[in-house]
């Protein structure tokens, strides 16, 4: 499994993007696209940013009738983005129709990754809310399987997760953790968080991280120490 740092590019605007990954000059860190950029901007910032070589994780985290997903998938595949995500409560003929909507005529496609429940959602809420009376864990666990028996390729996940959807999914089914920070840093509003050097150990395949890096006084002493805690 490839292991990788993934900037969320969490900017309003495509001139503060370009301020931001213009300070990279020797190396081309792999990006995040939200929601709040892709709205604002449309596809051209994806063509954009993938004409300066980036990999991009187009982060819309799609959730609607197999049909639908299914087509608006084949609109993203000519993208030619590196990796896309849905919501795994999508159910498992959603999550299949995704695949099948984005493998391009050649039969390659971006890496497709599954939400499995926000971290953002707390036990209670998910139980009280929305009826699910299983655990967090157990929740977590069962989307994971079921996104791996669609054929995706991995999940989106709390880095304390991680360890336990590849004993479920095995090793090759690819764990993409946000909260990340460095041990010297401010949470922000990530409520658990975990440094780049745990989250590895921890079975993290790839960790997403914005501010640390975005936000920093250095971004790219900041991504290159990131890289280094990650990877070594
Ligand atoms: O700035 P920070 O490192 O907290 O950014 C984390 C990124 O990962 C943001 O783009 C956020 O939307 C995203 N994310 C997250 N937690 C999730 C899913 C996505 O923080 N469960």
């Amino acid at each position: 499994m490839k292991h990788d740092v993934i900037v969320a590019l969490d900017f309003p605007s495509a001139q503060e993007v370009y301020g931001f990954l213009d300070q990279f000059r020797e190396e081309k860190p792999f990006v995040k696209i939200g929601m709040e950029l892709f709205y604002a901007e449309g596809p051209e910032i994806v063509r954009q940013i993938k004409a300066r070589g980036h990999q991009i994780f187009l982060d819309l985290k799609l959730h609607d009738i197999p049909n639908t997903v299914k087509s608006a998938m084949r609109v993203l595949s000519r993208l030619d983005v590196d990796m896309v995500n849905l919501h795994a409560a999508g159910t498992i003929d959603m999550m299949k129709a995704a695949l099948e909507g984005l493998t391009r005529p050649d039969g390659t496609r971006p890496m497709l990754l599954a939400v499995t429940q926000l971290t953002s959602t707390s036990e209670e809420r998910m139980q009280r809310e929305l009826l699910i009376s299983a655990t967090m864990p157990e929740t977590v666990r069962k989307y994971a399987q079921n996104a791996r028996e669609a054929g995706l390729d991995g999940v989106v996940c709390s880095p304390l997760e991680a360890a336990m959807v590849h004993e479920a999914c095995g090793a090759d089914f690819a764990t993409v953790t946000p909260g990340i920070r460095f041990a010297d840093s401010a949470a922000d509003d990530q409520r658990r968080v975990m440094t780049p050097e745990k989250a590895r150990l921890g079975g993290s395949d790839y960790i997403v991280v914005g501010r640390p890096i975005t936000r920093a006084e250095d971004p790219v002493a900041a991504y290159r120490r990131c890289v280094r805690e990650f990877i070594g």
